[in-house]
């Protein structure tokens, strides 16, 4: 394998061309990881030559690892590019999301996956769980994208045999065009149900979001939902500690500017850090300091999040994250758990989608691509894919005073009796102390656990 890299004139072409899947999978893997350590060194040419040869062998509809290959070698480009800013600029002048589009990505995310189906069966299960016998019930979804979740949720309260409870729904969401969306479908379905309802939006970032807007109020029972939205605040915890100690950005940061000009030269990037140093003086106790001390703008850090949630009291809060390793220091090893992670993504659609399919490659480039597009070149605030593992996520709520609420049996079994009737095989599920991890094959891929203010 190896004996193939030195020389790439036109013979090997031709080699390539003859591989077999299992062994360009191979290659491309070893390729991918020297491209990354080129990228990390900041050394261009090198990277220059690897990111040829991957790109003779990578096709975004080829097999699991062509496709897969091709988004690490974008990314990996991206992250080079970013050391020229003014050309990275240049060529992303013109890029735009339509909410059309991510509108369109996360249905197809939705309906190609069992993943979401399952969480929404498990937290309204929970939710159901905890509001027994509650007559005021207010959830608040912190990524109000979807409809069909509490649909399913007010066809549950309505065949309630004491009649269904008065139910407020307030949805988080950045575009006020999702939650317009979603507030006529519910409204529309309450209607029909004759349910009481209301549903309050609220167009902000979850860094930005001000608790008031929420409007809790006493009296009422509360629920919070979070679909894969938490790991983004941790942007803003590194972003803290960045400012705390500048040499663990130019660790985690591997090219940084340095490749530009010489060493020993002040670059734009020292000169930044210097700036962040001299603006933060350290107090006596500053290692024990909380982080949110530090963040210059108003967004919030995990920390600060999780206390104000706890603040409003929810009887219940289920949270479902992504169960990755895709936060750790280093490039390489975010390379490589997101290699992994991504690589049995891809596989769970390789076993029931077509390669010709458009949807299957739309959801490839536009929901995963951009999302290893975000681990691998981002850095610091921009760097929103913090996937963690659920033992972090146990830490962090036990620390902002939550107790685990464990799933309940009945949830569980309603679940995996969706993941059965998917007709996939090597979708799984495990109970892990009362959460529960969506596996693909013995991978976890997704948690889901649930969560009350500790008194
Ligand atoms: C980049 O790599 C290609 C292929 O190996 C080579 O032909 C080209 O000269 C390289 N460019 C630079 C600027 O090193
Ligand atoms: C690239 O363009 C998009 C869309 O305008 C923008 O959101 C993003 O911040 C830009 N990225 C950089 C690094 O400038």
């Amino acid at each position: 394998m190896m004996s193939l890299s030195p020389s790439l004139g036109s013979p090997n072409n031709l080699l390539f061309r003859e591989m077999k899947s299992e062994e360009r999978g191979l290659y491309l893997i070893h390729l991918l990881l020297s491209c990354a350590n080129h990228v990390a060194a900041g050394n261009l040419e090198n990277a220059n030559t690897t990111l040829e040869q991957i790109s003779m062998l990578a096709s975004p509809d080829g097999d699991t690892m062509q496709r897969i290959a091709t988004y690490f070698m974008e990314s990996l480009a991206d992250r080079i590019l970013k050391t020229w800013p003014g050309i990275h600029r240049a060529l992303n002048s013109t890029k735009m999301t339509l909410i059309s589009d991510e509108i369109l990505v996360q249905k197809l995310f939705f309906e190609l996956f069992p993943f979401l189906k399952v969480a929404f069966v498990l937290t309204n299960q929970a939710i159901i769980e905890a509001m027994e016998g509650e007559k005021v019930i207010h959830i608040i979804d912190l990524n109000a994208a979807e409809a069909a979740q509490w649909i399913a949720l007010l066809r549950v309260l309505s065949a309630h045999p004491e009649g269904p409870p008065h139910l407020r729904i307030t949805g988080v969401h950045q575009k006020k065009e999702i939650l317009d969306e979603v507030a006529h479908r519910l409204t529309e379905e309450a209607e029909k149900l004759d349910i009481p309802f209301q549903f309050n939006p609220v167009a902000s970032k979850l860094e930005n979001l001000d608790f008031d807007k929420l409007r809790v109020k006493t009296g009422e029972a509360l629920a919070i939902s979070s679909i894969l939205q938490l790991h983004t605040l941790l942007a803003w915890d590194d972003e803290a500690m960045q400012r705390k100690s500048p040499l663990l950005l130019k660790s985690s940061n591997g090219i940084h500017l340095q490749r530009v000009l010489p060493m020993g030269q002040s670059t734009l990037g020292d000169l930044l850090e210097k700036d962040m140093v001299n603006g933060y003086t350290p107090s006596p106790d500053s290692t024990s300091s909380s982080p949110s001390s530090l963040t210059t703008s108003n967004s919030m850090n995990m920390e600060s999040f999780l206390n104000a949630l706890w603040g409003l009291s929810p009887k219940v809060m289920v949270v479902t994250e992504q169960d990755c390793n895709h936060n750790g220091p280093t490039l390489m090893d975010r390379l490589l758990e997101a290699l992994y992670s991504y690589a049995a993504l891809f596989d769970c659609l390789e076993s029931t989608v077509s390669r010709t399919s458009l949807e299957r490659l739309r959801v490839e480039k536009m929901l995963f691509g951009e999302e290893i597009k975000n681990i691998i070149a981002c850095e610091g605030s921009e760097r929103k894919e913090r996937h963690e593992k659920l033992e972090k996520w146990f830490q962090r709520f036990d620390l902002a005073g939550f107790g685990n609420v464990p799933l309940s049996y009945f949830g569980m079994v309603q679940a995996r009796r969706f993941l059965q009737s998917y007709g996939c095989e090597g979708y799984r599920m495990r109970d892990e102390n009362g959460c529960v991890l969506i596996c693909w094959e013995d991978r976890p891929m997704y948690s889901i656990s649930a969560w009350r203010s500790r008194k």
